[in-house]
């Protein structure tokens, strides 16, 4: 079996992370047999700009609770592998694990749900602020009083600006480039193996799911991302 090539040559670690890292935090995945759209597929509701604003309660059911459930069971040894190498950790995912495990400059290309933004201003701020603002059990707005909804990007909507700059500019200065839990269907996220390959980086791709990462990755580690990136951290 592949494996992944000592930290010690490598000056500039990246990872992209998805879903899959989390799952040890008793998050879902999106995709695949067991993955939230199929056993769940009500929850597709919460993720396409198009229904809002009559989804903002499931939206908050959704995306809160998988905000809540991750700061509940706290960072895997994978997302706390990943700050103790010092990667810079570019993320799909909005729960707030890299954070928690101490990687502070965490790119969240598709937003936060711990953090929320208001339907009418431009008010952008921690969820928990809007939950204390509110009067009634929905989040509203401290400025303007208005329904908040979680601040992350659904279909239909564009990522920030910055953050994806800022996203490909990390994959462009990466000597190696993790892939790590995620299925490499979502663009733009999935062009920065490519980016960062075409810049002269190593890319790897962590899947359990044996399979050809795409021509994009040098190979695949297939394992759980638990296991391979704590004992590549040591
Ligand atoms: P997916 O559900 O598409 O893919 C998750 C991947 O994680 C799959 O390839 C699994 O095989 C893998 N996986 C599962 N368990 C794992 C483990 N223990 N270790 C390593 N890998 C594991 O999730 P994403 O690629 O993250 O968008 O999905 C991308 C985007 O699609 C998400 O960010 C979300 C969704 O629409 C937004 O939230 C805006």
């Amino acid at each position: 079996m592949e494996q992944l090539p000592p930290r010690a040559d490598f000056d500039n670690v990246v990872a992209l992370t998805g879903a899959g890292i989390s799952v040890a935090a008793g998050l879902g995945t999106f995709r695949g047999p067991d993955g939230l759209w199929t056993i769940a597929p009500d929850v597709e509701r919460a993720m396409h700009a198009e229904y809002v604003p009559g989804n903002i309660d499931l939206m908050w059911q959704v995306w809160g609770g998988m905000h809540e459930q991750a700061q509940e069971a706290g960072p895997t040894p994978a997302h706390r592998a990943l700050a103790v190498v010092q990667a810079q950790v570019i993320t799909q995912n909005v729960d707030g694990l890299h954070h928690t495990a101490g990687s502070h400059d965490t790119i969240e290309i598709h937003g936060s749900a711990g953090r929320a933004r208001c339907l009418l201003c431009p008010w952008n701020g921690p969820a928990v602020e809007a939950a204390r603002a509110s009067g009634d059990p929905r989040p509203r707005c401290p400025r303007c009083g208005e329904l908040v909804r979680p601040s992350v990007v659904l279909f239909g909507e564009s990522l920030d600006e910055a953050a994806l700059a800022a996203a490909q500019h990390a994959a462009v200065s990466a000597d190696l480039f993790l892939a790590v839990g995620t299925s490499g269907r979502v663009a733009p996220a999935s062009w920065l193996a490519p980016m960062a390959r075409a810049a002269g980086a190593t890319v790897i791709n962590i899947d359990p799911v044996p399979g050809d990462p795409g021509p994009a990755f040098h190979h695949q580690v297939t394992g759980d991302a638990q296991q391979v990136l704590a004992e590549w951290a040591g």
